[in-house]
């Protein structure tokens, strides 16, 4: 008998992982000059979870993703594909490698997939692609990241925005589609906004060759550019998701945007028309998580049972490139 082979894709477990060290805001004052009120009412931001010096990022995007499979009901050596989306792998080789060995995942590939906090919607609908040509059948999207590393703890403007976190989803081939549709964009116009840039340093090797030596400086950002690129930009691009799925944001059981600010989401759920108790939100608790914020939101929600099999979700990251996408789904099979 020939297997029967399912190009829909399903989205069937979830799984997260964050750092057990809080900082608040009103620790945050004994680090820079800022205060609990600025920062709760410009951000809606309240802690964040920091990683640990000994910590890595590979642990807890390995956390995730075992929690992940294990909702799923998959084994690791059921994983054809290892997708992690992060700007701030340990190895600037690419960390897929190693998260798939430490999860005992034999015969999937993996890559990394840079996107900054776009990175989780990118990477869902690159291995929806993988799934829609009969490649691969299960595939294990984890977003990490571990902004704490990469900040400047002497600049107000962006210290106090990000925490570190990982959250993780399992994509699979299912006779029904459920991943109704998707819009992604780039504008590298607008990448000296948002930056963890790597100047190099020229370095004489011999009289006639020179060479730069690479660095890595903290992030830079131009917080009110981005925050008036994704007001206007993330309503757009969600709308022509949800126009290409064939439904209404009045259908949208939620919406789940990358967890920036707080200002942007309630910006955008304004500008659709979906009012706010379905707009998932849980910044407050961990800031601005970069490549995690989504999964990791998507798994608590799913995890405190507010989503239920069949749900609409329209999903939106957006941040550095400048890059930005949105992808329509009904959750579960
Ligand atoms: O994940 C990628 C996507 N990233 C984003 O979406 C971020 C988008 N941007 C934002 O969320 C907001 O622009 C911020 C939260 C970053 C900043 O909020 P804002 O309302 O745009 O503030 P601002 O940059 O216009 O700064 C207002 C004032 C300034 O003081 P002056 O120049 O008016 O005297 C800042 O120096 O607030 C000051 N300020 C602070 N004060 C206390 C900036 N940061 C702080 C701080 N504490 N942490």
């Amino acid at each position: 008998m020939i297997a029967e082979t399912f190009a829909g894709v399903a989205l069937t477990g979830t799984g997260s992982a964050v750092p057990d060290m809080v900082i608040t805001n009103d620790d945050l004052t004994q680090v820079v000059q800022t205060s609990d009120e600025w920062i709760k009412s410009r951000t809606g931001i309240g802690a964040r979870r920091l990683l640990r010096n000994e910590e890595s990022l590979t642990s807890l995007a390995v956390r995730a993703g075992k929690q992940a499979l294990s909702s799923a009901g998959l084994a690791a050596t059921n994983i054809d594909l290892i997708l992690l989306a992060t700007s701030t792998a340990d190895d600037r080789f690419g960390n897929a490698g190693r998260i798939q060995h430490e999860l005992g995942a034999k015969w999937a590939v993996a890559f990394d997939l840079t996107a900054a906090c776009s990175g989780f919607v990118f990477g869902l609908v690159t291995a929806a692609q993988f799934i829609r040509t009969g490649t691969y059948r299960n595939i294990l999207l984890i977003g990490a990241d571990v902004l704490s590393r990469w900040v400047d703890w002497s600049d107000r403007r962006t210290c106090v925005l990000f925490g570190d976190g990982a959250g993780a989803i399992v994509i699979q081939a299912h006779h029904e589609d459920r991943l109704l549709g998707f819009e992604l964009r780039s504008d590298g116009s607008g990448h000296h906004h948002l930056n963890i840039a790597c100047p190099s340093l020229q370095r004489q090797l011999t009289n006639d060759i020179n060479v730069g030596q690479g660095t890595i400086t903290p992030i830079t950002m131009n917080g009110q550019e981005v925050y008036k690129f994704a007001v206007r930009s993330v309503p757009e691009v969600i709308d022509k998701a949800l126009y290409r799925s064939g439904v209404s944001a009045n259908e949208l059981d939620w919406l789940l945007l990358h967890q920036a600010n707080q200002r942007i989401l309630d910006a955008v759920a304004l500008r659709l028309g979906v009012p706010s108790e379905k707009v998932i939100s849980n910044l407050e608790n961990y800031g601005n998580t970069s490549a995690a914020s989504i999964g990791l939101a998507l798994d608590e929600w799913v995890r405190q049972g507010h989503i239920q099999p069949d749900h609409l979700i329209a999903a939106s990251g957006f941040g550095a490139g400048l890059s930005w996408g949105a992808v329509v789904f009904r959750w579960g099979t």
